[in-house]
């Protein structure tokens, strides 16, 4: 894995710029990602109104309504999806397992899941996409997406991509910023298999962190 330190958050977004990649790009949610969209949103609009083709889908999802302030698929809309020309993949709002494995089906069809990119947060508490340390799905290599019940960080119920689909991406980068995230990079980057992040990045032959300084300061 390359770590990648760079000054501060519009640094992060520059450079994670460079790896959205697509076709298809699974995304993580949260406060992170929500900066992230809006530094990448003019950039994605050139390029799809240049005629790329970029496809965005959830990494995880709170199950709340769209319009909930909870929900990743709304801060992911409006802040990257609709400034940058792709509102139409509103409708990749999923909050179950089951329509998941329909939208998935959908988009693939007959061929085998698989994202050219995918972007990982990290919780404070340890957990990546929605996926937290010490529970059985840290043991499930198999399963596309996972419906959670019980997700200490509320909402307790989700949905996530399993690691599978997120070891078998195409590119997978990891983005961490603040003092908060320290202690986790730290961990991560020591190869601590506790933490989901470092089950789903480890021997990724593309893998990537990108910090800036204050979540890099224990490294
Ligand atoms: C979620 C997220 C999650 C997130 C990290 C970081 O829905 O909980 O997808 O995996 O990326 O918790 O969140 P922050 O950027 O808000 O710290």
């Amino acid at each position: 894995m390359e770590i990648i330190v760079l000054d501060n958050l519009e640094a992060v977004a520059r450079k994670s710029l460079e790896y959205v990649q697509g076709p298809r790009i699974a995304v993580s949610g949260g406060s992170t990602f929500a900066a992230l969209f809006r530094h990448w949103a003019p950039d994605v609009r050139f390029r799809v109104d240049k005629g790329e083709v970029l496809r965005f889908f959830a990494v995880d999802e709170r199950r709340v309504a769209f319009d909930d302030p909870d929900c990743n698929w709304k801060a992911c809309y409006e802040d990257l999806l609709l400034p940058a020309g792709l509102g139409d993949q509103r409708d990749h709002y999923v909050t179950t397992a089951a329509a998941y494995s329909d939208l998935l089906r959908r988009e693939f069809g007959s061929s085998p899941v698989f994202f050219d990119g995918v972007f990982l947060g990290m919780g404070e508490d340890g957990h990546t996409a929605s996926l937290f340390p010490g529970k059985p799905t840290l043991a499930d290599t198999e399963s596309i997406v996972l419906d959670i019940a019980d997700s200490p960080k509320p909402p307790p119920e989700r949905v996530t991509l399993g690691l599978r689909p997120i070891r078998e991406s195409g590119m997978l980068i990891a983005v961490a910023l603040g003092a908060g995230k320290a202690e986790r990079v730290r961990q991560l980057r020591d190869g601590d298999e506790t933490l989901p992040i470092t089950v789903a990045m480890k021997g990724h032959p593309r893998a990537v962190l990108l910090v800036d300084k204050a979540a890099a300061s224990l490294l």
